[in-house]
C-alpha cells in the first residue's frame, strides 16, 4: 500500500446558536440541554480544521493550492461566520446546531465545494467548539 499525504488548513468562525426542541416541555429542555436553552443564544469562536488529500504534484510539491482551497471553504464558512445558526442560516430549522451537527453540514457543503477540484478529497473535517471539545466527520 502506498502512503497517503493529507494537509490541513485551519479556518475560524464565530457563530451563536441555542438548542431547544419545540415539541418538548420546557422542563425536559432544560433537563437535556442546561444553558444552551437561553432563548438569545450564546456563542463560540469556532476552528475549523479542513484536511484534504492527493496525490502531491510534482511540479509544486504540494496536494493543493492553499490559496485556492482558503478561497472554496471560506465561500462556506462566511455563511456561518458572525451568524445565529438557528434562525440566520437554512440547516438548523429542524436540526439542533450541535458541534456534531455543525460539523456534518459543514462536511457536506465543502466536499461539494471541492469536487470542483482535481484530484482531491475532502479527507476530514474537525471542528473545535472549544479547545477541549471537537467533533470529526469523514467518509470512508
Ligand atoms: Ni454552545
Amino acid at each position: 500500500m502506498s502512503a497517503q499525504v493529507t494537509i490541513t488548513k485551519k479556518f475560524e468562525f464565530s457563530a451563536s446558536h441555542r438548542y431547544w426542541r419545540e415539541d418538548w416541555s420546557e422542563e425536559k429542555n432544560n433537563a437535556e440541554f442546561g444553558l444552551c436553552v437561553s432563548p438569545y443564544g450564546h456563542g463560540h469562536n469556532y476552528d475549523l480544521h479542513v484536511t484534504v488529500s492527493g496525490r502531491i504534484h510534482p511540479q509544486t510539491g504540494m496536494i493543493i493550492n492553499l490559496s485556492r482551497l482558503k478561497e472554496l471553504v471560506n465561500e462556506v464558512v462566511n455563511q456561518f461566520d458572525h451568524k445565529f445558526l438557528n434562525i440566520d442560516t437554512p440547516w438548523f430549522k429542524e436540526t439542533i446546531p450541535t458541534t456534531e451537527n455543525i460539523a456534518l453540514v459543514l462536511f457536506e457543503l465543502i466536499d461539494e465545494k471541492l469536487k470542483s477540484l482535481p484530484d482531491i478529497y475532502l479527507k476530514r473535517i474537525r471542528l473545535y467548539e472549544k479547545a477541549d471539545l471537537y467533533a470529526d466527520v469523514w467518509k470512508d
